[in-house]
């Protein structure tokens, strides 16, 4: 533990002796308090990682009845095994937890978000909640690996069916399951790949989704086709296996290249923006590689998605995936999606907002209660993150400057976090053992945790105050906010924008505690509240002073998006990227971060991954690189009817559930199925055809 010397910032306060005592005792950084102990329920019986799934032709293939019938026989499609590649991807039974499903029935999901259309590769949104997770397919699947022997933890194949390392390790050659097809019958090749890498992740005028950059790959990393089914990567470091999780969901999940290449500007009249929004919500049957494809759109409505006729995976038994026929997502509010699994009006929810967690709770203990719900571990986080651009990322002006130069500043960011009454904010969300002090760093729930490692420094206002006066700041006309020093920013009141997801009951009662305690440490902090598409714009384009973030996989689990964990490459932190044309202005110990995360990359060995995550927790939460809220465990919701759901899944970890529970193995048992699809025996239409065939 180190001695902050307390005393002395004190002391110079000219505070009564005592009180200095007080102090110097209260505001000792520590370790965060033990956390209620939270059991998860239902126990995840690990497996090996080769106990999934596999590649291989089977003798023979099935279809539901009703695709034959209506659609093979009559010319419209030709038949499952011409449909299929040479060798599927096959789900063994073993590892299913309820074995081979039968065909029939949706999944009927609701979503706080709005697509803004379905270019993925260049940034456009579905809507969330695992829509675009059904759509897409990615080179490596982690999401199934919550339940992988962690010494056996590598990603899953997926589109990529095999790979080898040079003898050097600065070469991955991936093989591309061969013969597969988009959701249109077109061939699904390494141009796919390619498309995705060169214009979309290379090319500095797009930004994919989920902010897929080449550094998210290493930096120096290249990509190159050698056949149609085969591509090479090359890496300045020797076997970064990490980067296999990179080429998982959302930041290697390729789009149809025959599609979108023509609208593309290196390849059409189309500006960037033109080539973004060529596909919007409107747009019906994009091709995809996921088991669902959009047919049916109404705005602030529903979604409707059906069977992907051309999908590549199949059970043990031959049976062409999925099982579920449709899946629908109702556009309503997040908070809606609770009540209404719960109710048993939709199907599926993420409990993650602990306002909810009490009413839900209540009605899934009644005998009749029509979903099953289950507590995981304490994966759910909030952090308050601060700008840390100094050179110019997002055009801040005086004022939005003179704030970065504070957050830079170190007794500042200590002032902040110790005005912090997390105890107070969590139990705001929630009363009960759900809630627990969060200081920041890596999440409780992740194995690399270690509470040791933690620094925590305790709510003390006054202790807070004294550091701000260290940071230079004094309340000169007394109204009780602190003014910025005469000759920045004019001397003024510090005034904190700070930037917020309306879409969530969470994120905005969080920020309204952060307000309030902010405001008893003498700092106005004011609210942009957005929805969750136009706050995502601000974030990315830097133009925020503070912003309140759920955790996203690098808290979580470590391993997925560990780039994400530290600036670095010019757009892979949160809160710190570098502007238009210019460098990251790395502060010290944000140096040391990246150095951390990047031998993290580079090495395999499992004790020095351990050490280094201690390392990278220990010197983040002591310099306070980002401020913890508070964290706690949520919950999976899913309607009874449903089977091959695993147990223990959690809401997030390598991904969220949606992903987790692989829903195109998902079924529902012959005597629980409903007459919910709203398509039935309908398949996808042509691309840009309105709805199915
Ligand atoms: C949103 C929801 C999550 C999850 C993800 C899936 O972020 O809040 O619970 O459904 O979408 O992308
Ligand atoms: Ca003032």
């Amino acid at each position: 533990m180190r001695n902050l010397c307390r005393i002395g910032i004190a002391a110079g306060l000219a505070l009564s002796v005592s009180v200095v005592a007080l102090n110097a005792f209260a505001s000792e950084p520590t370790v965060p308090p033990e956390p209620a102990t939270f059991p998860a329920e239902g126990k995840i019986s690990y497996v090996p990682r080769d106990s999934i799934l596999e590649f291989k032709a089977l003798p023979q293939y099935h279809e539901p009845d009703w695709v034959t019938e209506k659609y093979v026989k009559t010319g419209k499609l030709p038949p499952v095994q011409e449909r299929l590649p040479k060798e599927p991807l096959v789900f063994k039974t073993a590892n299913m937890p309820d074995g081979i499903g039968v065909y029939g029935d949706t999944m009927r999901h609701v979503i706080g978000g709005r697509p803004e259309g379905w270019n993925y590769g260049a940034g456009q949104t579905q809507g969330w909640g695992g829509i675009d997770i059904g759509l897409s397919e990615c080179l490596t699947r982690t999401a199934p690996l919550f339940q992988v022997e962690a010494k056996d933890t590598e990603p899953l194949p997926n589109l990529a069916k095999s790979w080898d390392w040079s003898a050097d390790g600065h070469k991955l050659t991936m093989h591309l399951v061969e013969g597969a097809k988009w959701s249109d019958g077109v061939a699904f090749n390494a141009d796919d790949v390619m498309f995705y890498w060169d214009d979309e992740v290379v090319d500095p005028n797009v930004s994919p989704l989920n902010g897929a950059t080449q550094e998210t790959f290493g930096v120096g990393t290249t990509l190159k086709k050698i056949d149609d089914y085969t591509v090479e990567w090359t890496f300045k470091e020797a076997f970064p296996k990490q980067y296999l999780y990179a080429m998982a969901y959302g930041t290697f999940c390729p789009g149809p290249a025959h599609i979108l290449k023509p609208q593309h500007p290196k390849y059409s009249k189309n500006t960037y923006d033109q080539f973004k929004n060529a596909f919007p919500p409107e747009y019906m049957n994009m091709p995809v590689m996921g088991a669902w494809v959009p047919v049916e759109y109404r705005a602030d409505d529903i979604i409707v998605l059906r069977r992907n006729p051309y999908y590549w995976k199949v059970d043990e038994k031959g049976n062409q995936l999925p099982y579920l026929n449709e899946l629908q997502y109702k556009l309503s509010t997040w908070a809606d999606r609770d009540v209404q699994a719960v109710a048993g009006s939709a199907d599926f929810s993420n409990l993650e907002q602990p306002e909810n967690f009490v009413a839900s709770l209540k009605r899934a203990a009644e005998a009749n209660a029509p979903a099953r719900l289950a507590f995981g571990p304490r994966l759910i986080g909030y952090n308050l993150r601060l700008n840390f651009s100094a050179n110019g990322w997002g055009n801040p002006d005086e004022r939005s400057q003179a704030v970065r130069e504070l957050n830079r500043n170190e007794d500042f960011r200590k002032g902040v976090t110790m005005a912090l009454d997390r105890k107070a904010l969590g139990d705001s969300l929630v009363k009960g053992p759900f809630t627990a002090i969060y200081p920041g760093g890596l999440s409780s729930g992740t194995s690399f945790y270690d509470r040791k490692s933690t620094v925590y420094y305790p709510f003390d206002i006054e202790g807070a105050k004294a550091e701000l006066a260290k940071a230079g700041l004094k309340d000169t006309d007394g109204d009780g906010i602190v003014n910025f020093p005469a000759g920045t920013a004019g001397g003024k009141n510090v005034e904190i924008v700070m930037l917020v997801n309306n879409d969530y009951t969470t994120d905005k009662s969080l920020a309204e505690g952060v307000v309030a305690q902010m405001e008893k440490l003498g700092l106005r902090v004011v609210l942009n509240g957005l929805n969750g598409t136009q706050r995502d714009a601000s974030q990315y384009s830097g133009r925020f002073d503070w912003l309140i973030r759920r955790n996203d996989q690098e808290l979580t689990s470590v391993v997925q998006n560990t780039e994400q964990l530290a600036p670095v490459g010019p757009k892979t932190s949160w809160n710190h990227r570098a502007p238009e044309s210019g460098e990251v202005d790395l502060m010290p110990f944000e140096k040391d971060l990246v150095d951390i995360v990047n031998k993290f990359v580079s090495t395999q060995d499992n004790d020095q991954r351990a050490s280094l995550m201690r390392d990278f927790q220990k010197i983040s939460t002591e310099h306070v690189y980002n401020v913890g809220l508070t964290e706690y465990p949520g919950a999976l919701i899913v309607n009874k009817r449903f089977s091959n759901i695993p147990q223990g899944t959690p809401i997030f970890m390598f991904n969220w559930a949606e992903d987790s529970i692989v829903r195109e193995r998902v079924f529902v048992a012959a005597d629980k199925q409903a007459k919910y699809e709203l398509f039935p025996q309908e398949l996808p239409g042509k691309p840009g055809d309105k709805g199915p065939m």
